[in-house]
């Protein structure tokens, strides 16, 4: 690396010394010449080829455990790594404080490991193992999150068991999980929405997954917003899956207003717990059907009514409504038909063919309509607003998460037996212990 290179990277006023916002610059250097053909591997710092027939690796690194990932990078690709050096503004190299413990430790940096549900295999339950893999490191527009509670959703069983949304021949992600609460523990330079020690919550999506591990890495403009003081990290985790169901089916396409019927169809899971609230809460006159054991819960979020569909069918005692929202996809169209009023509307989150067929030729004539969403598959930055609206209606006390049981990471096999029989209340959440060993 020649001087001016070094000048270079100083002059980015990325020092800690000219801005102790910033994070530190470092240089790692490494036996033999690479190739640029490594920049991927090591996005975000300058490789620069040495007289000495050494290489440079310099650049920003967050914090230390960003540095480890690094020095794990090093090892895992073979490298022979040769100094680790914190740099000045005076264009000297200082050895890094940590320089000797890391370079003591080079054969053991397997050390930066977390913990994390991994499957390689789709099938029952057991397919799901505790391991030990890599912890991740922030990219410049990432946030690395501590995880402390997650859950297990009523799509997670099914993605775990049967090739599709996670891939076919084998899962796509290894570690499932789609909702996650904890607290931001590093943040890659770019980033501007989060820092260190932001307590936040948020869905990951399909795309990333990865909730059920210590950690995650997720771009700052993924669906993340800061919890609320007033609720647990538990709570925190549960609620954003109903949430961010139930807002766009009645908002967007229910177009939910004051003094409406509206009635939910599986008003004790996670969506139907959340649709009740944001029904009440958007001024509609709400019944929630759901099995006699759920009655006072569902009457507690605030149900007008409450039908025991273990007694009664809703679709044969003579009601009409202007919305039918059927949050579990145990009703149909054509049996629903004659309890909406004349221009009501019937959402199910569970569509079949014959219900796409019925909402495309419904919205092309008037009267009676069908409709559905892929709620989960809308850009992060619909569900951050979303969840930025939600936290009004968490701090007023106005939407509150309904938590049936709470397993230890350790124990999510159980959890998934337990979600995939179909009859849990509200949300499973799974608490991770950081401190608890494999
Ligand atoms: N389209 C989308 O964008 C979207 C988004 C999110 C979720 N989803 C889907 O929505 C569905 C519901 O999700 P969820 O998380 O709310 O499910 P959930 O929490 O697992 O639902 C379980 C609840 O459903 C109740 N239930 C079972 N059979 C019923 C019936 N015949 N009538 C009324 N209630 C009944 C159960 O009560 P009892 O035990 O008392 O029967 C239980 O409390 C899932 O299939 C999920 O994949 C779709």
């Amino acid at each position: 690396m020649t001087s001016r290179n070094r000048y270079t990277v100083m002059s980015n006023n990325l020092n800690p010394k000219t801005n102790p916002s910033q994070p530190p610059i470092y240089q790692i250097k490494v036996k033999g010449h690479l190739g640029q053909q490594w920049a991927d591997w090591f996005e975000g710092l300058t490789i620069t080829r040495e007289e000495d027939g050494n290489t440079l690796l310099t650049g920003p690194v967050v914090d230390q455990s960003a540095l480890y990932g690094l020095l794990k990078k090093v090892r895992d690709l073979g490298m022979t790594l040769l100094s680790v050096n914190g740099v000045h503004l005076d264009q000297t190299e200082s050895p890094d404080v940590n320089q000797n413990f890391l370079l003591s430790n080079q054969n053991n940096l397997g050390g930066i490991r977390m913990k994390a549900i991994v499957y390689t295999k789709f099938g029952s339950p057991d397919v799901l193992e505790m391991k030990e893999v890599a912890k991740p490191t922030p990219k410049d527009n990432e946030v690395l999150i501590r995880i402390v509670a997650t859950t297990v959703a009523a799509e997670d069983p099914g993605i775990r068991a049967r090739p599709g949304l996670n891939g076919f021949l084998k899962p796509k992600k290894p570690i499932l999980g789609f909702y996650l609460a904890g607290e931001v523990e590093a943040v890659g330079k770019d980033v501007k929405r989060f820092k260190k020690s932001d307590k936040v919550y948020g869905n990951t999506g399909l795309g990333l997954l990865g909730t059920y591990a210590e950690y995650i890495c997720m771009p700052e403009e993924a669906a993340l917003a800061m919890k609320p003081a007033n609720i647990t990290y538990e709570e925190a985790a549960a609620l954003p899956n109903g949430a961010l169901t139930a807002l766009p089916f009645l908002r967007d396409k229910g177009k939910i207003k004051s003094g409406q019927k509206v009635l939910i169809n599986g008003a004790s899971g996670a969506v139907g717990t959340i649709a009740v609230q944001f029904a009440k809460y958007f001024g509609a006159d709400v019944t929630g059907v759901c099995s006699t054991t759920n009655l006072e819960m569902v009457k507690s979020l605030g149900a007008d009514k409450v039908i025991d569909y273990t007694q009664e069918d809703f679709t044969k005692n003579g009601q009409t409504y202007d919305i039918i929202f059927d949050t579990v996809g145990k009703s149909s169209f054509s049996g629903c038909k004659g309890s909406l009023t004349e221009n009501g509307i019937y959402l199910t989150t569970v569509p079949s063919p014959a219900t796409m067929i019925q909402m495309l030729w419904t919205s092309m004539t008037g009267g009676k309509k069908v409709g559905i969403a892929a709620t989960g598959l809308r850009p992060s930055n619909e569900k951050t607003k979303e969840l930025i609206f939600l936290n009004g209606l968490i701090e007023t006390g106005k939407i509150k998460a309904v938590i049936d049981r709470s397993y230890p990471l350790e124990q999510i096999a159980e959890a998934h037996k337990y979600v995939e029989a179909g009859h849990k209340k509200g949300n499973v959440v799974i608490t991770i212990d950081h401190n608890a060993k494999i």
